[in-house]
């Protein structure tokens, strides 16, 4: 099977090509940290033979959280427990990885007020963001670049910038969201910038063995958003100093999506080939088929499954059984196959 081959991420070698995509878990306390339950959670998964397991958003700004029980890496006190996490990965053969974020103007942590390229609300029960002014720009830029350090510091090896579902890098992209008249606003290039200057600032702060990522909404399912040909243009804007680009869609507006199996595999495929990029494809994909199909036709390079692992942590060991390579399956579980 060629989702059990291994792939090279960037100087990163995965064993194989099963991804666990970031979920939040929604079970860390006011402080950011991860605690037992995270530990357990992601050991779970590498115990279950996935590849590359990224761990969920992690707010690089208090302000950044979705909700109070998101996990953070907004200081040093964070990093033990995201070490704990990585270190527990890897025992399994798995790869660490963690997605950095900001919310934006979809932040409900009670503590903190919202911010956002303008002074847009995402419906009637959020709060109206604060527009940035060029210092909240400098400070989020240098948040990410900490953020990432102390990520390579708690030992992940790959790095996956939040660029995706309505929060703050995305709302930077989208001209539904951005209505700023500013360098940051505008045309293509001006709405890429902030995620541009990210990019490159993380790349620079983080040691060339280190994979770096970005994940995108391909669409904004909304008239006037983004949509696969204006995602091509931002991707050929960004691409340079990634690895891989993670393609999911919507999150933007309180829109309804049509979410049936493979629905955001077309993207990844579309982002594939027209920006020569490896990509990540996720997606109500949910089975061996599904899988083997996606990369066959290469159509993809990688393979996420979130809900899917969440209700069955050893999906991948019963593939390695019906591949008929037990040399998969830990030792210690071979009786159950
Ligand atoms: C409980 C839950 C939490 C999620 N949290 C995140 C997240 O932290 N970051 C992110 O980019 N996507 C998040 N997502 C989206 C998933 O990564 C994934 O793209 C989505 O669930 C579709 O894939 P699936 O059909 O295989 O579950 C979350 C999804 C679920 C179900």
């Amino acid at each position: 099977m060629k989702a059990l081959e291994k792939y090279k991420l960037g100087n990163v070698e995965l064993k194989n090509r099963l991804v666990m995509p970031p979920m939040c878990m929604y079970s860390a306390k006011d402080d950011g940290k991860a605690n037992e339950f995270h530990f357990t959670h992601y050991e779970t998964r590498a115990i279950g033979g996935i590849g590359l397991i990224i761990v969920e958003a992690t707010a690089v700004m208090p302000n950044g959280r979705i909700s109070d029980r998101d996990l953070g890496i907004w200081t040093d006190e964070q990093i033990e427990g995201l070490r704990e996490i990585s270190s527990r990965i890897k025992k399994h053969g798995a790869c660490p990885g963690i997605q950095i974020a900001h919310a934006g103007r979809k932040s409900q942590a009670r503590a903190t007020e919202p911010i956002a390229p303008s002074a847009l609300k995402f419906s009637d029960d959020y709060r109206m963001p604060q527009a940035m002014d060029e210092k909240d720009i400098d400070h989020l830029v240098q948040a990410f670049v900490d953020g990432a350090k102390r990520a390579v510091e708690a030992g992940f090896e790959y790095i996956e910038i939040h660029g995706a579902h309505g929060y703050l890098n995305h709302e930077f992209l989208s001209p539904i969201t951005n209505q700023r008249t500013d360098k940051f606003g505008g045309s293509l290039e001006n709405r890429c910038r902030l995620l541009t200057w990210i990019i490159d600032q993380v790349k620079s702060a983080i040691p060339e063995h280190i994979a770096l990522g970005l994940r995108v909404s391909v669409s904004d399912y909304v008239e006037g958003g983004i949509d696969g040909d204006e995602m091509v243009r931002i991707i050929n804007q960004v691409k340079e100093k990634l690895d891989i680009v993670h393609i999911s869609s919507g999150g933007l507006a309180p829109v309804a999506m049509k979410a049936y199996p493979g629905y955001q595999i077309r993207f990844a495929d579309q982002v594939k080939h027209e920006c020569q990029v490896d990509t990540m494809a996720v997606g109500l994909i949910t089975s061996v088929e599904m899988i083997e199909e996606i990369l066959n036709n290469n159509r993809s390079d990688l393979v996420a499954m979130g809900r899917l692992l969440l209700r069955d942590p050893y999906f991948a060991l019963k593939m390695y059984h019906q591949a008929g390579v037990m040399g998969g399956i830990p030792e210690a579980y071979e009786r159950g196959f």
